[in-house]
């Protein structure tokens, strides 16, 4: 199959429509968000959804985020619907959370690996918004990578993951936000945050009004998220966080042959270190990649206030460190 680059930020209109003619055809389309790059299937259709699952290689387990174009939507999806996802939408969509809500029965359960629930999300992305519309229907859309790899930001990242797999990818630059959705569980006693993302806790509690836990990713025995078992995606090289440049000073002489790349969101005190990439959840996974790319043997990874203050960017950062 030969991908086709539709280019968006030159002829969005046509883009758009070739991308929708393709999705109701049962085809698979990555496609921009305000977060990573999606790769889209139409909802209600089984045998598109099981495309997305064999072009990612993802495990059969792992559910799906379904993404609509307006609130409204969500009862196609959806059902039971407690009030809380109504503030919650209101707050925050088109935005970076996603809500786990009852599935409504009539959306195929490989949608949701067969669980009863249902992810749901409304991206803040005017080409996202405008291919949904255009399908007229919700579209399932993991991040656009091949299972394994970090989450796509740009269109080249989809096509070099996954080329010759999928039909067409919409380029439509790069992502602002650069990692993935906030999830939230509203169906329990009490809202619990399964994957921290731009949308926080506080934002959350503020909006509901009640606490709202983090699943710490290690007392459960039984995964809640079912992605969570997976071991997560990690750079070749080593990663380690560093608490300065002292420190980062101190690596670098004991072991000066490495190949080794600094991510730091400010820039070196010293002209000794000349080269620093930066670190912020905009760049962290375009980095990643290019360690890969490069060959880098070490990452270091300044971990100044800021950094340490960003759970998101925390997040993903312990585990590219973990691999867990
Ligand atoms: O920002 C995002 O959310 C991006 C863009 C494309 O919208 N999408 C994304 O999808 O990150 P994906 O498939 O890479 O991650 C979805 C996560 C997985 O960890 C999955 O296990 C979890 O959501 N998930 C999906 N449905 C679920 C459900 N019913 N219950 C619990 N977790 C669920
Ligand atoms: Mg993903």
């Amino acid at each position: 199959m030969t991908t086709e680059l539709l280019d968006a930020l030159t002829s969005p209109e046509t883009a758009i429509a070739r991308a929708a003619e393709l999705l109701r055809a049962g085809e698979v389309v990555g496609f921009p968000t305000e977060t990573v790059y999606g790769l889209g299937a139409c909802a209600c259709n089984e045998l598109a959804v099981r495309k997305i699952y064999a072009a990612k290689g993802r495990p059969q387990d792992n559910p799906l985020i379904v993404h609509i174009a307006s609130v409204k939507e969500v009862s196609r999806v959806a059902r039971d619907i407690p009030d809380e996802f109504y503030r919650l939408a209101e707050a925050f969509f088109p935005g970076a959370l996603t809500v786990i809500l009852h599935r409504n029965l009539e959306v195929p359960a490989v949608v949701s690996a067969g669980l009863d629930t249902i992810a749901v999300r409304m991206p803040a992305h005017e080409i996202a918004l405008e291919i949904i519309a255009a399908v007229g229907e919700p579209l399932v859309a993991p991040s656009a990578n091949r299972s394994g790899k970090p989450s796509p930001t740009t269109a080249q990242h989809v096509i070099d993951d996954l080329n010759g797999r999928i039909a067409a990818v919409v380029d439509g630059g790069n992502c602002t936000i650069g990692i993935e959705s906030t999830i939230v569980n509203i169906l329990g006693d009490m809202p619990i945050i399964l994957r921290p993302g731009l949308v926080t806790k506080e934002d959350i509690e503020n909006v509901i009004g009640t606490s709202v836990s983090v699943h710490s990713g290690n007392e459960i025995i039984r995964p809640i998220a079912p992605g969570m078992k997976y071991r997560h995606y990690a750079p070749r090289a080593t990663v380690k966080l560093m608490a300065s440049w002292a420190e980062i000073v101190d690596t670098i002489q004991r072991n000066p042959r490495q190949k080794r790349m600094i991510l730091s969101p400010e820039k070196a005190p010293y002209s000794s270190i000349h080269q620093v990439y930066p670190l912020n959840s905009t760049t962290i996974y375009s980095e990643f990649r290019r360690a890969d790319a490069e060959n880098f043997q070490e990452i270091l990874i300044l971990c100044t206030d800021t950094v340490l203050n960003n759970v998101a960017l925390m997040n993903r950062i312990t585990k590219a460190a973990s691999g867990t």
